[in-house]
């Protein structure tokens, strides 16, 4: 190939692209009522609102969220290990905490449970329970209020929050007591 043919043959793209480029600009002008130089306010809305659609895109991708209610963590790493996530227990092995008497009256039955553990025959909404549950190690009296209080706030349960100062008392109450607590015990300790 001569130099004269190989520098036509690149001459021609570029002429035709030069080409190119003039109609759009051409196009665009028309299109605009004015020559076409690109302002954010040509673009189109999409792209606009490009940084909003990816914040949305990247927030339905990312992994569920990590959860917010004080206590929910403890709940879902410790509780619902047997009383299950959805709190509702497996029938005739975990009695459920989701609607639970034992739960969601007075503040201090369920922080004696936590504390010290339950053994023995067992009542809780109408179903019968004969197990046991030990006193879930590791958890301060912040952690506890912070559990109970989650757990008595869910779960279609409606009893008052509690505090680490109310598990203080409870704990200070027990005086080192560590065998569970049976539920004709606990019965007896409520507040009529
Ligand atoms: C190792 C399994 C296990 C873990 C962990 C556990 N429990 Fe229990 N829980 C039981 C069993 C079993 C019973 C019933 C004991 C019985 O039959 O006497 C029970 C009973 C209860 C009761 C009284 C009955 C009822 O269902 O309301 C409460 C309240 C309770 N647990 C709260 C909790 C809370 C709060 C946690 C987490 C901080 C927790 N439990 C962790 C096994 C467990």
């Amino acid at each position: 190939m001569s130099t004269e043919a190989s520098s036509a043959s690149k001459a021609l793209p570029a002429a035709a692209g030069v080409i190119v480029g003039l109609l759009i600009f051409g196009g665009l002008s028309l299109w605009f009522g004015r020559p076409f130089i690109p302002t954010t306010n040509d673009l189109p809305t999409v792209l606009k609102e490009a940084p909003q659609l990816t914040a949305v895109a990247m927030a339905a991708n990312a992994p569920p969220a990590a959860p917010t209610a004080p206590g929910e963590q403890t709940f879902n790493t410790v509780c619902a290990a047997c009383h299950q996530a959805n709190a509702k227990g497996i029938a005739g092995t975990f009695p459920p905490l989701a609607g639970s008497s034992w739960v969601a009256q007075d503040p201090e039955t369920p922080i004696r449970i936590v504390l010290a553990g339950l053994s023995g025959a067992v009542e809780v909404s109408g179903s019968q329970y004969n197990s046991m549950m030990p006193p879930p190690p590791g958890l301060d009296d912040a952690k506890i209020a912070e559990v109970l209080t989650f757990v008595r706030s869910h779960f279609d349960n409606h009893g008052a929050a509690i505090d680490a100062a109310k598990v203080a008392e409870v704990r200070a109450s027990l005086a080192g007591r560590a065998a569970p607590w049976s539920a004709a015990e606990l019965s007896a300790l409520r507040p009529k």
